[in-house]
């Protein structure tokens, strides 16, 4: 076989067992939707007590990530990743045969930590194996396994809560493909950059010989992460809080991950089937099962077109779907609270509604936040600049999936879904006045353009 082939066969593979870590972030996240039921009824929660079983996922994020980039330079990508599997695996078995409602919590906030993890060694992981030209596809296809794990996660609970009625099986059927992926990462390579940041430069080059089409490559390669990491360690993070240009990109990469989640994706994520519920839709784990497909789709579609149609032109036309559908579904609510019953053509209209929603969201401030965040730091900034604004996805995140249920029940569906529209009006101006257009620059030119002191707006333009 020639090295060409086995090369390949090398990268896919390390693809296929990585990538399960961001699907098993979207298993993780999509798992209350179908399942919040039945745990509140068997462990008598009240209503703050489920959202808070639903959110303390979150803090263990937060610090899953804070931590992350230490686990990760300390014992490696390939040993976090399979640590990462451990937590997945262990602690979806422990809190599916729990009957300690402690235990379940902190069972959860563990997972919490494994979504952390995987959402930041995945993708470092996939851009410092990937060939150059493969890069923007790795990361993309991370989102896709996310969404792909969040419509399995949908399907599965929706059938298991047809006819099985059980939250444990629910929970327990994650650790499959957590042993899946724990055997498989004890067997990818081990990324050259972090050995050659361990000094181990033969065994980088020896990985980079293996996953590269031609020697020569691999030489150029390991001369490049060679350079690439002085320039690393000339700066630490914290240092480019006093950089002016470092601070607006910061600024602008945490305002993009708040207006992604307080746009509302994980109200509908998390709780679409209470939602049509309380709509009185006929079938709401249907209509959520719908949900996950379509978030599927439409991200497969967004893959296809970011870099031909731009990032802006999409978040624009994102943004005003999403609030006009996020007004319709506000105001079915509001007819709702005055005393109208919503017939099945209303009902049918807020599902239709939050589809759509699902659509425009999958297709722009989904992937594109990520994308934008992925490209705006500089070098010596990336991994500082990605973990403060993956921190604050995840603290925006657990703001929502905290406090969205009691608003629905103290003020109404109408007030939640008013004020998610109106973060997506200041979205607008937001991308109008802040975001520049990446689409077909080098991130070199990004980083020049932004220390030459470029409005942000501009730091894009050739
Ligand atoms: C967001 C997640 C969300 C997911 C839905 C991601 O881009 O960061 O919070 O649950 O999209 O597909």
């Amino acid at each position: 076989m020639s090295m060409n082939k086995n090369a390949r066969k090398i990268i896919i593979r390390a693809c296929i067992f990585a990538g399960l870590g961001g699907l098993l972030f979207g298993l993780d996240q999509g798992f209350i939707n179908g399942s919040l039921s039945f745990i509140k009824e068997e462990m008598h929660l009240s209503l703050i007590q489920s959202q808070s079983f639903a959110s303390i996922m979150h803090l263990g994020c937060i610090i899953g990530v804070l931590f992350s980039g230490w686990v990760s330079k300390t014992i490696g990508r390939k040993r976090t990743l399979v640590l990462t599997a451990l937590f997945f695996g262990f602690f979806s078995l422990l809190g599916a045969f729990t009957h300690d409602v402690f235990v379940l919590y902190a069972s959860r906030f563990a997972l919490g930590l494994a979504v952390g993890y995987a959402s930041f060694v995945v993708p470092l992981y996939f851009s410092e194996i990937a060939p150059a030209k493969m890069r923007g596809g790795f990361i993309a296809m991370y989102q896709l396994m996310i969404t792909i794990g969040i419509f399995a996660i949908f399907l599965s609970n929706s059938v298991i809560g047809t006819y099985f009625q059980s939250w444990r099986l629910m929970l327990g059927v994650i650790a499959l493909p957590s042993i899946v992926m724990f055997l498989g990462a004890m067997f990818i390579p081990q990324s050259p950059r972090w050995l050659v940041l361990r000094g181990r430069e033969d065994h980088a080059k020896a990985v980079l010989s293996s996953i590269r089409e031609h020697e020569s490559h691999a030489e150029d390669e390991l001369n490049e992460i060679k350079e690439s990491l002085d320039t690393d360690t000339k700066q630490g993070g914290w240092k480019l809080l006093k950089e002016s240009y470092f601070l607006r990109v910061l600024g602008l990469g945490i305002l993009l991950m708040l207006l992604q989640q307080f746009s509302g994706i994980n109200a509908v994520i998390y709780y679409s089937g209470e939602i049509f519920k309380k709509a009185g839709a006929q079938h709401p784990a249907m209509g959520t099962v719908v949900i996950g497909l379509i978030n599927v789709i439409f991200t497969v579609v967004a893959i296809k077109y970011v870099d031909k149609w731009g990032r802006k032109p999409i978040l624009y036309s994102g943004l005003t779907v999403m609030t006009l559908t996020l007004l319709i579904i506000g105001s079915l609510f509001k007819m709702q609270e005055n005393g109208i019953v919503l017939g099945n053509f209303s009902s049918g209209l807020m599902v239709a509604a939050c589809i759509v929603y699902i659509a425009a969201f999958a297709m722009s401030l989904g992937p594109i936040m990520w994308i934008i965040c992925a490209e705006i730091f500089p070098l010596e900034g990336r991994d500082f600049g990605i973990t403060v604004t993956t921190a604050t996805c995840w603290v925006a995140c657990a703001i929502v999936v905290q406090f969205s249920l009691s608003i629905i029940h103290h003020f109404g569906g109408s007030a939640l879904f008013f004020l998610f529209a109106i973060c997506c009006v200041l979205g607008f101006s937001i991308v109008r006045l802040f975001t520049p257009e990446t689409k077909g620059v080098s991130l070199e030119h990004i980083e020049g353009k932004l220390k030459s002191g470029e409005k942000l707006l501009r730091i894009g333009r050739t």
